[in-house]
C-alpha cells in the first residue's frame, strides 16, 4: 500500500498567517503540522509516501522533510497546479505514483494518535472496497464535516458534504484507504456546487456498491480550519505530548 498526504490547497481562513507559509508547514506544539499526518502514516507501516502540495511550497517541503531517511521512509513529492481542485482532484493524480497499488490518504491537517496499523494490514488482503474513519462531536458540530450517518451495527448509511441538518454526531475526518479502483472513480466525477472534486461524493462511489467501510477514532482535530482551532490543536497536542499519548 501506498500513502499519500494532501498539503495543497489555499488555507484562505488562516491568513495572514498562510500568505507565504504553507498551512501544513505551520508549527503544531513542538513540530511542523506535516509531521503528524507523516508519522501516522510511517506507524501503519507504509514505506513510500507522496506529499501533493501547491506550487509555491513544493521546495519547502523537501527541504524539510527530505528523501524521508529520517522517518525510515521513502518520499516524493508533486505539485497540484490547481490549488482548489479538491480532494478527490488531488487523489486523482497520485494515479502513477499508485502502481496500481492500495492508497492510504491523510489531509495534511489532520492529527490523530489512532493506530492505522491493523485496519492497513486487513485492506491489504482485501481486493476491493474503501475506508473511511469517523469522528463523534458535540451538538451539531459534525455539520461543518462531511457527516456520516451508521446504522446500530455500524453500517453506512449515508455520507453528506457539509448538511445543514446532519443525519448524525459523525465527522468524517480526513483519513482515507482505497483499492486500486479509486483512480476510475475519481474519472467519473463532476465538481460539486463549489467547483470542487468532492471527497465525499468519491466515497459514495464505495458506498453504493457497498464496498465502504467506517472505523471511529478515539480523538482527531482538523488543525486547519480557523486561528481558534489551529490554537486548540497546539495545545491538545502538547498536553497529549506531555501525556505520552502522541
Ligand atoms: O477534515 C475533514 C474534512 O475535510 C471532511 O469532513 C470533509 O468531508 C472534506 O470535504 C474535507 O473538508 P474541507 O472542505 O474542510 O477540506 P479543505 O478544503 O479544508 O481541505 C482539506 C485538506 O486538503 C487541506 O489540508 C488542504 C488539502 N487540499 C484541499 C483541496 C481542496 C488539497 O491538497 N488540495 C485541494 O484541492
Amino acid at each position: 500500500m501506498k500513502g499519500l498526504i494532501l498539503a495543497g490547497g489555499l488555507a484562505t481562513r488562516l491568513r495572514p498567517l498562510t500568505w507565504v507559509t504553507n498551512k501544513h508547514l505551520l508549527p503544531i506544539y513542538n513540530k511542523p503540522m506535516i509531521y503528524y499526518p507523516l508519522q501516522s502514516l510511517v506507524n501503519a507501516g507504509i514505506k513510500e509516501i507522496l506529499i501533493s502540495t501547491s506550487p509555491d511550497h513544493a521546495g519547502q517541503f523537501a527541504n524539510l522533510l527530505k528523501g524521508g531517511d529520517q522517518f525510515g521512509v521513502k518520499l516524493y513529492y508533486s505539485v497540484q497546479e490547481n490549488p482548489k481542485g479538491g480532494i478527490a482532484h488531488a487523489i486523482g493524480l497520485a494515479e502513477e505514483f499508485a502502481k496500481g497499488d492500495q492508497i492510504a490518504v491523510i489531509l495534511g491537517d489532520n492529527i490523530f494518535s489512532y493506530n492505522l496499523k491493523p485496519i492497513v494490514e486487513k485492506f491489504k488482503k482485501q481486493d476491493k472496497g474503501a475506508m473511511i474513519f469517523g469522528i463523534k462531536m458535540p451538538g451539531m458540530e459534525s455539520k461543518h464535516y462531511g457527516v456520516i450517518e451508521i446504522d446500530s451495527v455500524g453500517k453506512i448509511i449515508s455520507i453528506v458534504e457539509k448538511p445543514e441538518n446532519p443525519k448524525s454526531n459523525i465527522a468524517q475526518t480526513g483519513i482515507y484507504i482505497y483499492d486500486k479502483r479509486v483512480f476510475d472513480f475519481i474519472r467519473k466525477q463532476k465538481p460539486s456546487a463549489r467547483g470542487e472534486l468532492e471527497v465525499t461524493d468519491l466515497n459514495n462511489f464505495y458506498l453504493k456498491e457497498g464496498t465502504l467501510e467506517c472505523g471511529l477514532l478515539d480523538w482527531w482535530i482538523d488543525a486547519g480550519t480557523s486561528h481558534d482551532e489551529l490554537l486548540h490543536a497546539n495545545n491538545l497536542v502538547a498536553e497529549k505530548v506531555r501525556l505520552g499519548q502522541l
